[in-house]
């Protein structure tokens, strides 16, 4: 098998994970969270975004997050901007590393982001400047991958170009995000092959939402093609907005769970991951979705 030795785990779930609930969520709260989540060996989290506060109200204390954390030495604290604004608030506030987001449909990108692909890399190229020029990493999202909300089919070619477009602008890695969690293991991998003729496979990184119940599959198909970074969402956390019935991410335990059964090296300790997953399931009231922490939470096997 042609699996990588090591997968680098990017944790969502208090941006991914945090953005779509209803309910206010005290900021001590996503801090907690966040403690407990680089406690358990994560080292990348995407801790908030510093997006329009009334589109997105939940990350409107992302600044007050981000001052609140206890920051462990070697864990980068990423925050999710939509412009130079978003940049600007997030710098203020030391986030360690910046993530753009551009679609790969029209319709989505006037959804989440109120203008057209072509426009929003426009904005991206004074924030990007500002960025090299204060030597911060800058990492691309490329939402709708596997299929539009609004519009349906999308075409593997053009996520290849927009990644090589984002890629030479200046982001170091692509995360192919399914937005909506539609992909099945034969699109992805033919995804995949699109887009590694157009930007190497060690700057891409896969962000499988969990809709269809394929998040897991995709992800495997995805380490079987060469990939070995992984974004994943605290408990299952989260959704987006802007696509409405989408369900969150992969569980990072669940991740952790399939990457422990393939040896594959990861640096997280399962059962402090456990521990922070039922933390904030139990204080948002709801059913931790991971189904590795359902099994281990009641030792039925
Ligand atoms: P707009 O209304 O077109 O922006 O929104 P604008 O430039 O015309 O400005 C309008 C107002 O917004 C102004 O305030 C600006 O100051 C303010 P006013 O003068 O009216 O008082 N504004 C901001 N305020 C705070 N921070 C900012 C900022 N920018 C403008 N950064 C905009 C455009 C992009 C801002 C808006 O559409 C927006 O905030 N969208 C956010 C959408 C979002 O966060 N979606 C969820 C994250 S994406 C996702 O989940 C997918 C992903 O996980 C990958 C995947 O799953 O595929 C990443
Ligand atoms: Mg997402």
């Amino acid at each position: 098998m042609n699996l990588p030795q090591k997968v680098r785990i990017v944790e969502v779930g208090p941006r991914d994970g945090l953005q779509n609930e209803k309910q206010a969520i005290p900021t001590a709260t996503k801090i907690q969270l966040i403690d407990m989540l680089v406690d358990s060996g994560l080292n990348y989290i995407e801790a908030g975004s510093f997006v329009n506060p009334k589109w997105v109200p939940q990350m409107a204390d992302s600044a007050e997050v981000f001052s609140g954390i206890t920051r462990t030495a070697g864990v980068t604290y990423a925050a999710l901007v939509p412009n130079l604004q978003g940049y600007e608030r997030a710098i203020s506030v030391k986030a360690n590393e910046i993530a753009i987001f551009a679609a790969a449909s029209e319709a989505f990108s006037q959804k989440n982001i109120n203008c057209s692909i072509n426009e929003s890399i426009k904005r991206f190229e004074p924030l990007i400047a500002a960025a090299q020029a204060q030597k911060i990493p800058v990492r691309g999202y490329i939402s709708c991958v596997a299929g539009c909300p609004y519009s349906g089919d999308v075409d593997p070619n053009l996520v290849a170009q927009l990644a090589q477009d984002l890629l030479a602008m200046g982001c170091y890695e692509i995360s192919l995000g399914d937005t909506i969690g539609v992909g099945t293991a034969g699109q992805i991998k033919n995804l995949i092959t699109a887009v590694s003729q157009k930007i190497p496979i060690d700057k891409t990184a896969v962000h499988m939402h969990d809709t269809y119940g394929q998040a897991l599959t995709n992800i495997y198909a995805s380490l079987e093609m060469g990939v070995s970074v992984v974004d994943s969402s605290i408990a299952g956390l989260g959704g987006c907005p802007y696509a409405a019935g989408a369900s969150g991410n992969i569980a990072t335990e669940d991740l952790v769970y399939l990457l422990n059964g393939l040896n594959i090296a990861h640096g997280v300790n399962l059962e402090k991951l456990i521990q922070a997953g039922n933390f904030i399931s139990n204080t948002l009231n709801k059913p931790n979705q991971s189904k590795a922490a359902q099994a281990l939470n009641n030792k039925c096997i």
